[in-house]
């Protein structure tokens, strides 16, 4: 079982060009199916959902390269419209290829993607769209199967969905006419999957507000597109500040994505400065209280960023208030910050901190993406070290995490991390029967964009399985 040690208590310092967007890269890996020709998206994160999307695109007859962080899709030869449950279950946000194949093949067959980490996940929004559009959708034993034509039509969604949204787009490309989608959900990655799919020739408009406009049935082609960078990444890397202390900036990022976060941190005591691509935080001392906390659809709190900003507070001398709207389930990570000492309550959607004077490192178990990537924020801020195992969640939204935390605090002697465990896991078992994946799965974890701090180099250790982060 592999596991990250963090050692704490240490101030983080200098800057991270932040990574490509998760929620940006999947749709639209999704949307390269439309065109019969190539495309070709830039700033792709080296992330295991990425891959995930990879083969699928594989299994429905695309040829796909990738260089870096370039990704090449030649989807002339889509030939399959089936993406069996194997394929499915890797990645929940898999629901986003229906739209798509729909558009490209004019049938889909889909396994439903069933609840996840986060409580139930259902698809209604999507399905009720679809079938307003004309769509056949039929049901049996968990599994899908739709069929058009499609037909332009007015859906107002009863919840600004981003995957629904994302989906209607997708399929509205090959439909007949106009669709128009009324309280559309306005994330960032809606407006850059607008892009694309204009980039490809099709004609959208609207994203980033709560009506979309899609003119069915335009010739599309091939394109060329840059991934917008990930907010929910940059927010973890200022949660991490907060909490350990010390001044970081992450690059890239558009300010206003992160608005909601740097208030917070700011009305905790943080000294914030921001500019059109990017942001600073700086944290000299300990956290104060702040406002609730509520998270919303964009342009509200977001709650993938809930989880870092919560560990964050959960030092210091103030008490905050975490309002869940978006998802059931989304505080299963409080437990294990329990075990490091934290003050936090969880009555059903709703979180109180109360911020207590230190952190103690403990053995830790990643619940979910968001979830253990709040563990290893409340590690940087604890005295001694975490052991955090469940690192697959984490691998799922961050790439090269530990490189970019160790550059921007320092690493301390390389020491063996790949840890035997009596109970191990297949995961462990597999990397050390087989040195090349292990090989692989390092390669993956290797950041190809700068980032510059203090300390690295030789003793970064970045030649040990995971990394040893004395920070
Ligand atoms: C996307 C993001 C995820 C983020 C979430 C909310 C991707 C790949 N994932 O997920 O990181 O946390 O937005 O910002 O982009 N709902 C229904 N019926 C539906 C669809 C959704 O009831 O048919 C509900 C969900 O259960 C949830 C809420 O609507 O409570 C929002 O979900 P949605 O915006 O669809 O999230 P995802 O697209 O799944």
């Amino acid at each position: 079982m592999e596991e990250l040690i963090v050692t704490g208590g240490k101030p983080l310092s200098g800057s991270v060009a932040v990574h490509g967007a998760k929620n940006s890269v999947l749709p639209i890996l999704a949307a390269t199916l439309l065109t019969g020709s190539v495309s070709v998206l830039h700033n792709c994160p080296a992330l295991s959902d990425v891959t995930a999307s990879l083969v699928i695109l594989e299994h429905l007859g695309c040829r796909v390269t990738r260089e870096g962080d370039c990704i090449t899709v030649d989807a002339a030869a889509v030939t399959g419209t089936e993406i069996p449950h194997r394929l499915m279950r890797e990645m929940r946000s898999s629901v986003i290829f229906l739209g798509a194949v729909l558009a490209r093949c004019g049938e889909a067959e889909i396994s439903l993607p069933g609840g996840c980490e986060l409580g139930p996940r259902p698809i209604d929004l999507h399905l009720k769209a679809l079938t307003a559009m004309g769509c056949e959708i039929r049901e049996e034993g968990g599994t899908l199967r739709c069929s058009g034509p499609l037909r332009g039509a007015e859906i107002n969604l009863s919840i600004p969905s981003v995957g629904a949204t994302e989906n209607i787009m997708l399929a509205a490309t090959a439909a007949e006419g106009v669709t128009v989608i009324t309280n559309a959900a306005r994330e960032p990655e809606i407006e850059d999957l607008q892009r694309f799919l204009r980039a490809i020739g099709a004609e959208v408009s609207g994203a980033g507000s709560s009506t979309v406009v899609i003119h069915g049935k335009k010739p599309l082609h091939g394109g060329e597109h840059t991934i917008i960078a990930d907010r929910i990444v940059a927010a973890t890397y200022l949660s991490a500040c907060a909490a350990a202390g010390g001044q970081v900036q992450v690059l890239g990022v558009q300010r206003r994505q992160l608005l909601p976060v740097l208030d917070t941190f700011r009305e905790a005591g943080c000294l914030v400065r921001s500019w059109a691509d990017g942001a600073e935080l700086t944290c000299r001392g300990p956290l104060h209280s702040v406002r609730p906390v509520r998270t919303s659809p964009y342009p509200g709190f977001p709650t993938d960023a809930q989880p870092v900003v919560l560990a964050a507070l959960c030092k210091g001398g103030g008490t905050a208030v975490f309002v869940e709207t978006i998802f059931e389930n989304r505080f299963r990570y409080v437990g294990e910050l329990l075990r490091m000492g934290a003050d936090v309550r969880v009555e059903g959607r709703v979180a109180v901190v109360c911020g207590v004077k230190r952190l103690c490192g403990a053995q830790l178990e990643a619940p979910d993406l968001r979830g253990g990537a709040a563990l290893v924020v409340a590690a940087l801020g604890a005295d001694g070290e975490s052991h955090i195992t469940g690192l697959a969640h984490i691998d799922r939204g961050y790439a090269g995490l530990e490189a970019d935390l160790t550059a921007l605090g320092g690493c301390g002697h390389p020491k063996k991390t790949e840890r035997l465990r009596e109970n191990e896991g297949e995961r462990g078992r597999g990397d050390r029967e087989n040195p090349k994946a292990s090989e692989q799965a390092k390669k993956r974890r290797q950041p190809e964009r700068p980032v510059s701090g203090h300390l690295g180099g030789a003793d970064s250790g970045r030649d040990s399985g995971r990394l040893h982060c004395v920070l």
